[in-house]
């Protein structure tokens, strides 16, 4: 029987490539999403994948959604830590609600939805829970003293999971993509992008989403089982860690 995968932020960006390549390897997939109903709509019928809205800085919000998501599709097997947002501003600029709606929805999200899937799989003795950080969790950003803070926080978050819950049979593992041709990082100002971000990224371009998705499938596979608490970096070479 095909398993089931939940991808939060799924309808859009390296999101929506994870649901399509999990689609494509079997897995009953379902994409949440926060707020942008016509993208997730137009998702939804190009691909046929469920979609489902609700907000992962919220607890309640995630065990709603959670909810629902196992009665229409299935217990959860596969979770994807996939939403996530930018504020950015230097620090000294940076106003706490930027702060916190970072924290909140990139860090935040994991307790949110890992606490509310993890007895199900610990119970059915299997699962794997794929975490999305990023390269600027790994070596810090300037203008993402948040985002940084967050995504750094994800693999510490991973590494403590996967000790706990190594003997049930769950992996939880994370990636760390480089800067990918997404919407977040088309809306970078356009000098920094192309004076200070591309020159540093020795592939010469931006990572596709598609890439990132490759990744993704390899962990959630059934023989992946080893593979635990680690960080795989995808970044073009920008940053070995
Ligand atoms: N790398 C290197 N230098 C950078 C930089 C970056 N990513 N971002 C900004 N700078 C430099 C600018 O080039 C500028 O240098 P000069 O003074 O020499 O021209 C200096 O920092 C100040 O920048 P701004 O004039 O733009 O200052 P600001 O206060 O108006 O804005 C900022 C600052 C918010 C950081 C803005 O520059 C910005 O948004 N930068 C991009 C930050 C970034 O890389 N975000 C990643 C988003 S994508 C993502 O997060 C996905 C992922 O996981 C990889």
């Amino acid at each position: 029987m095909s398993r089931v995968a939940l991808v939060t932020g799924g309808t859009r960006g390296i999101g929506a490539a994870i649901s399509k390549a999990l689609k494509e390897k079997g897995y009953k997939v379902a994409a949440s999403y926060a707020g942008n109903d016509e993208a997730a709509q137009k998702f939804k019928d190009e691909t046929g994948i469920p979609v489902f809205k609700w907000d992962v800085s919220s607890f309640e919000a995630c065990g709603e959604g959670i909810k629902q998501v196992e009665a229409e599709v299935g217990p959860i097997e596969v979770l994807v830590n996939n939403a996530g947002i930018t504020k950015d501003a230097m620090l000294h600029r940076m106003k706490p609600e930027q702060w916190n709606a970072v924290i909140n929805t990139n860090l935040g999200s994991l307790f949110n939805m890992c606490r509310q899937v993890i007895e199900g799989m610990r119970a059915r003795k299997f699962g794997r829970i794929i975490n999305i950080s990023s390269i600027n969790g790994q070596k810090g950003q300037m203008g993402q003293t948040n985002y940084s803070a967050a995504k750094a926080g994800e693999l510490g978050f991973t590494k403590a999971l996967a000790q706990e819950s190594a003997k049930a049979g769950i992996t939880v593992n994370a990636i760390c993509p480089g800067y990918i041709n997404t919407e977040m990082v088309q809306a970078v100002p356009k000098d920094v992008l192309e004076k200070s971000i591309l020159p540093l990224i020795p592939i010469g371009r931006l990572g596709e989403p598609e890439e990132i998705a490759r990744c993704v499938v390899f962990l959630a596979a059934d023989d992946a089982g080893l593979l635990t608490g680690a960080t795989i970096s995808a970044n073009g070479g920008q940053y070995f860690h």
